[in-house]
């Protein structure tokens, strides 16, 4: 396997809501009560040969880099700390001056891998999924884990 990884761009759109569409269904994400659609924020997208593996999409914010959707679709390849190490490149290179996003309770795998990378867990925001399911009711009661989802979490890499 060779994966690559690039940066989205505009010719992409209608192949990255495709995407992910297929992959996770609803195009929009919630968090801390803001709505994103991910095809509108900048992203790079792993690939192997025609094959898209990977997304991650980032938006700035200040002196701020959010990273507000990340998925691997071939887990324990590297994919996701390839993904990861592009938007921290990214963020460097704006003078960034941390890296934040955030996560689910029920996420044990995603707090595992962004503590693994240098992310520091610095809030836990109480029932900010039982909000955002207001705005977004398919997001389920029941997460990874079986672990109920009611929390977000955040996490933040100071650069
Ligand atoms: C979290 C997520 C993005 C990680 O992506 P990934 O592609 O599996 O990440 P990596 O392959 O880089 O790393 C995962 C593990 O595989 C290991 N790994 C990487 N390459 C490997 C290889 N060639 N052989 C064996 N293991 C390997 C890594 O060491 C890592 O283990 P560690 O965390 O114990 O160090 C992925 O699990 C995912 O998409 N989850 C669902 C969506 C999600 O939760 N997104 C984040 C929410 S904010």
């Amino acid at each position: 396997m060779n994966v690559g990884i690039r940066r989205l761009s505009q010719d992409d759109l209608p192949r990255f809501r495709k995407f992910w569409r297929e992959n996770w269904g609803e195009e929009f994400v919630v968090a801390h009560g803001e709505v994103y659609h991910p095809h509108t924020l900048d992203g790079f997208i792993a690939f192997d040969a025609g094959e898209w593996v990977g997304e991650i999409t980032y938006i700035f914010s200040g002196n701020d880099c959010e990273i507000v959707s990340l998925d691997s679709l071939r887990e324990s390849q590297g994919i996701g700390t390839k993904l990861i190490n592009a938007v921290v490149e990214e963020a460097r290179k704006r003078n960034c001056r941390r890296v934040f996003l955030i996560t689910t309770n029920d996420n044990l795998n995603a707090l595992g891998f962004y503590q693994k990378r240098g992310f520091e867990l610095v809030a836990v925001h109480r029932g900010a999924v039982n909000e955002s399911r207001k705005i977004k009711p398919g997001i389920p009661l029941i997460g990874e884990n079986n672990i109920p989802i009611r929390d977000e979490i955040e996490l933040e890499m100071i650069l």
